[in-house]
């Protein structure tokens, strides 16, 4: 079983010793709070908020996810150099229609080099009017 680094489980002191390494591969869901159902919304995914993750042939991001509690709803995938060899701050913008009831969605990311990362929980509300 491999481990999963989620954002509500690392320790206060383990944040403080390794924040570059954390937030370089920790995904973030950035989307509005309350949608219209049925109608499409923009979810972005972006990692990191300060330090880049490298983009090089054997340490990469090769896989952003967006899941809805227990659904997988959309992935995309990379292979090494798509951001010019160059430290980047990987991330995918996905447009998915707002089901009937309310969503709790997060994004998972792989590293090649250090394994898997998921987000904080993102709450929807999902209305008939917004
Ligand atoms: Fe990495």
């Amino acid at each position: 079983m491999p481990r999963v680094f989620k954002a509500t489980e690392i320790e206060k002191e383990e944040k403080e010793v390794k924040r570059d390494y954390l937030d370089r591969h920790m995904p973030h869901v950035f989307c509005p709070d309350t949608v219209k159902r049925g109608e499409k919304f923009e979810v972005k995914i972006k990692l990191g908020d300060e330090y880049p993750h490298p983009d090089e042939h054997d340490h990469f991001i090769s896989v952003i996810q967006l899941w809805n509690r227990e659904t997988l709803l959309a992935e995309a995938r990379y292979t090494a150099g798509v951001y010019g060899n160059v430290p980047s701050h990987f991330e995918v913008d996905f447009y998915i229609v707002a089901p009937e009831v309310s969503m709790n969605l997060s994004a998972m990311s792989v590293c090649t080099k250090h394994g898997l990362w998921q987000s904080e929980d993102k709450p929807v509300k999902v209305v008939s009017q917004v």
